[in-house]
């Protein structure tokens, strides 16, 4: 038993995805978050800026003596965990190794797409976890550098002519290729999740990382005996490193409650 909250970030607001999942499945828990929105996207920077940028984010959670850390971003999973897991004791779980499995279990054709930040799809890690489970298994990568931008101003609904262009452009190819499984390899994607699904048809399978990672957060929590005994709904806390008004608007849309009162500005180059 264990009454310390979790930390929970992201680069910007897509972390939330895997936040509201991490809420469904344990709401007694108290949840602190962190968007980087200062300095979001992530995803076309170098490795050593990730990097750096991931440690700050851990030492600004790590304020609040958290019982575990979720990397809800697909962009730092893949390119600073093994980092961060050296320098913190704490527990910290990253998205990339819960969504391979799922998309190794969903797959019948053994033709899975992965899309993604540039960061992600250089670092190669979704595929190496893929790979580790089902050598058979063909990962077929797309990088979409515009679909965070367009998710962090809020254009991501179907009908939308811009959003549904790129998604057109980025996903055709795999379209082509026949995959049945596409792993929606960024926490910004499941926002995405009803233009992506049109476009792409019922016979592909989306596997969302963030809902697959809170999923097996909570399975560790629970296995681990780190679960708080504490009853009722936890507290929820959030913050961003640029001004909230954004944030506040497209998060209470997204978790469907105002979260203007609970969201704080903080200078996370302090840290
Ligand atoms: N949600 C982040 C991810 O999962 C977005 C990365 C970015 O900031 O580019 O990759």
């Amino acid at each position: 038993m264990d009454r310390r909250p979790i930390g929970v970030f992201d680069s910007g607001l897509g972390g939330l995805t895997a936040l509201r999942e991490l809420a469904r499945m344990m709401p007694e828990e108290d949840l602190v978050y962190f968007g980087d929105t200062g300095r979001v996207p992530y995803g076309g920077r170098s490795t050593d800026t990730i990097i750096r940028y991931a440690q700050q984010d851990v030492a600004f959670l790590n304020t609040f003596q958290p019982k575990a850390i979720v990397i809800a971003c697909g962009t730092v999973s893949s390119t600073a965990l093994e980092t961060l897991r050296r320098e913190w004791a704490i527990p910290i779980f990253g998205v990339v190794e819960p969504a391979a499995r799922a998309a190794a279990q969903c797959t019948q054709n053994k033709k899975v797409g992965l899309i993604g930040t540039q960061a992600s799809i250089r670092s190669g890690a979704y595929e190496r976890a893929l790979s580790a489970l089902d050598p058979k298994v063909e990962v077929l990568t797309q990088a979409c550098p515009l679909f965070v931008p367009l998710v962090e101003n809020g254009r991501y609904k179907v009908g939308d002519i811009v959003v549904e262009t790129v998604a057109a452009e980025y996903l055709q190819p795999m379209k082509e290729q026949g995959i049945d499984t596409l792993m929606l390899g960024c926490t910004h994607y499941p926002l995405l999740r009803e233009v992506i699904a049109r476009y792409m048809g019922e016979d592909v399978s989306l596997v969302d990382v963030g809902g697959q990672c809170a999923r097996w957060v909570t399975d560790q929590l629970t296995a681990r005996g780190l679960r708080t005994d504490k009853q009722g709904r936890g507290a929820r806390r959030y913050f961003v490193s640029d001004s909230p008004e954004g944030f506040c608007r497209l998060a209470s849309v997204f978790l469907g409650e105002d979260v203007a009162d609970r969201v704080e500005q903080i200078d996370i180059t302090v840290y």
